[in-house]
């Protein structure tokens, strides 16, 4: 299938590593030009060489922390800038804490909430005009299985999720008249830097072995696995593909059955 990516001027955030990165390496491999960003530059270049040694498609880096909305709009206008306009927005972030109600004062909901909802409503403002130039516009929101089904001790996630899934909907529903798509995608447990260090912390913890604490948080999907972040990257990529003109205000899980709702 074509993709219809080729060219096509893309922003991801949070792409340094995991999910992010995964998925700006796949726009890569599409022929996408892609601006990756995240907090620290040399990781953030350090991926970024990785991908273009691989495709030999240009990936710049502009780093930036999203929850600060004056750095987004530098990075924006550096990206916007640098490529000549955009064509497609990912909106990622680092996770919110877990724990649960008790474990958090309101400085902690308010950390949270800048971090996982205000950046997502800054990125899209910021990226919004130059989206509206596009003829082939789109949107994902990176959330979590959490926005459908709450998981265990991830209250925060639980509870902020949603807002952006709500968000992503109405959203699309605003700005498709423009030709512009918004779309979510809800991961499961995916194998990233950020669940080896969870599962390595709780192995340590639980006095078990990172192994049977993968297979413990695999077992809650149909698959009985956790998914790669390649995976997770297809369906990215594919969801703010042309290949995908459609599709507008769909929250998809990648979960490998994880959600028991249909
Ligand atoms: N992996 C999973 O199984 C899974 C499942 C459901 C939901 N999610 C969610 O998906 C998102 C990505 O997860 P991941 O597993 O890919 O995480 P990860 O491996 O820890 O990667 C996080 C990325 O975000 C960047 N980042 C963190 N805080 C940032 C900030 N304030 N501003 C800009 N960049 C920031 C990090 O770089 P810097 O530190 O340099 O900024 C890094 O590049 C998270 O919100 C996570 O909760 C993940």
């Amino acid at each position: 299938m074509e993709l219809g990516l080729n060219g096509a001027r893309v922003l991801v955030t949070a792409a340094s590593r995991g999910l992010g990165a995964a998925t700006a390496r796949q726009f890569s491999r599409e022929g996408a030009r892609v601006v990756i960003s995240s907090r620290h530059l040399e990781p953030l270049q350090e991926t970024a060489a990785a991908i273009v040694a691989e495709t030999g498609n240009p990936v710049f880096t502009f780093p930036a922390d999203v929850t600060n909305p004056e750095a987004i709009q530098r990075m924006v206008r550096n990206a916007v800038d640098t490529m000549g306009g955009l064509d497609v927005l990912v909106t990622n972030a680092g996770g919110p804490p877990a724990g649960v109600f008790d474990d958090f004062d309101l400085a902690a909901w308010q950390a949270a909430f800048q971090l996982n909802v205000l950046s997502t409503i800054s990125l899209i403002r910021e990226c919004l005009p130059s989206l509206r130039q596009s003829k082939r516009a789109a949107v994902l929101t990176i959330t979590s299985v959490a926005a459908k089904q709450p998981v265990q001790n991830l209250t925060l996630s639980n509870a902020l999720r949603p807002a952006v899934v709500g968000l992503t909907k109405t959203l699309s529903l605003e700005v498709g008249s423009e030709g512009i798509r918004v779309n979510s995608i809800l991961p499961g447990y995916t194998s990233t830097e950020r669940i080896t260090e969870l599962m390595q912390a709780r192995a340590a913890k639980n006095g078990t072995d990172i192994e049977d604490e993968i297979e413990h948080i695999a077992a809650a999907s149909a698959l009985k696995r956790l998914a790669t972040p390649e995976e997770f990257a297809n369906a990215a990529v594919f969801l703010c593909s042309p290949a995908a003109g459609f599709i507008t205000g769909v929250a998809l899980p990648v979960d490998g059955g994880a959600i028991l709702s249909w």
